[in-house]
């Protein structure tokens, strides 16, 4: 299919599925507060996540499991004052939505109205059909997300690739089937087999955006600080470095304190 790039004042749901069918690759990264979000909005990003890996880059914690409902809403409404063009996705936390359906609506519904949030992203699949589908009929477009699963690592136990065995990648197939009949609106499949990946974007209509998923999606999604180069301790196969912020914000910040150590900083036209 030949890519064809067509002029959106705003990204919308309904954009990315044009995107799919006239084979425009979608981009998309992350963002959790108002001055990344505004760099990133700017530059023409098609899909902004605020993600719960929010609580792994900002936060510091190991996973993304300790990560509230509330602390979702303060990183996406920072995004949302930021965002002029970009579809705002934003990760519903893990225990937000996995026990029950009436509380997992109830969290898509504060998010969407606290934040002001275009979207919600949820991991999973059949075992979470009951809140995709509730969701959904209260009017909120949902991602699904498949593979790897961040809030399902200790069921894991790695970060290694997954659905590589038959049984898993069928489950994996299956699940995207039941996701795109529900009505999820797009879906990102993280680090799993190139070939699997792209056999399911073949299969959906709906358009699949991968991480560790090879190029035979409609879309990649990268967190925004490893491609910049600020998590240098963080090195997966998958990951491209556009930049290396660690380095350069630290030559920054050695030359700013020599330069207060030594009196150089502020010079006579810094001052009043
Ligand atoms: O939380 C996140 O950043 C994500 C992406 C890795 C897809 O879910």
């Amino acid at each position: 299919m030949s890519a064809s790039t067509k002029e959106y004042k705003r990204v919308t749901i309904k954009s990315l599925s044009e995107m799919k069918a006239n084979g425009e690759r979608i981009a998309m990264l992350t963002a959790y507060d108002y001055t990344m979000a505004k760099i990133v909005d700017s530059s023409g990003i098609d899909v902004i996540l605020v993600g719960d890996s929010a609580s792994n880059v900002m936060a510091g914690h190991e996973t993304t499991l300790p990560l509230t409902l509330d602390q979702m809403i303060y990183h996406a409404s920072s995004v949302i004052r930021a965002v002029d063009r970009a579809l705002v996705v934003v990760d519903l936390p893990f225990g937000s939505y996995q026990g029950n359906s009436k509380s997992a609506l109830n969290a898509a519904i504060r998010i969407m109205k606290e934040s002001g949030g275009h979207a919600v992203k949820m991991e999973g699949g059949s075992e979470i059909k009951d809140s995709i589908k509730r969701i959904l009929s209260a009017g909120i477009p949902v991602m699904g997300h498949l593979g790897l699963t961040p809030q399902s690592i200790y069921k894991f136990g790695t970060y290694t690739v997954r659905a590589k065995e038959e049984e898993e990648a069928k489950k994996l197939k299956e699940d995207a089937k039941l996701l795109e009949e529900l009505g999820c609106f797009a879906l990102v499949l993280e680090k799993i087999p190139a070939k699997l990946a792209a056999e399911v974007a073949a299969d959906l209509s709906i358009p699949v955006i991968g991480i560790g998923a090879g190029g035979g999606v409609d879309g990649q999604v990268l967190v925004t600080h490893d491609m910049l180069g600020m998590t240098y301790e963080f090195n997966p196969r998958f990951l491209r470095r556009y930049l290396d912020l660690y380095t350069e914000m630290t030559n920054a910040f050695n030359q700013y304190i020599d330069d207060v150590k030594s009196g150089d900083f502020p010079n006579k036209k810094e001052q009043y």
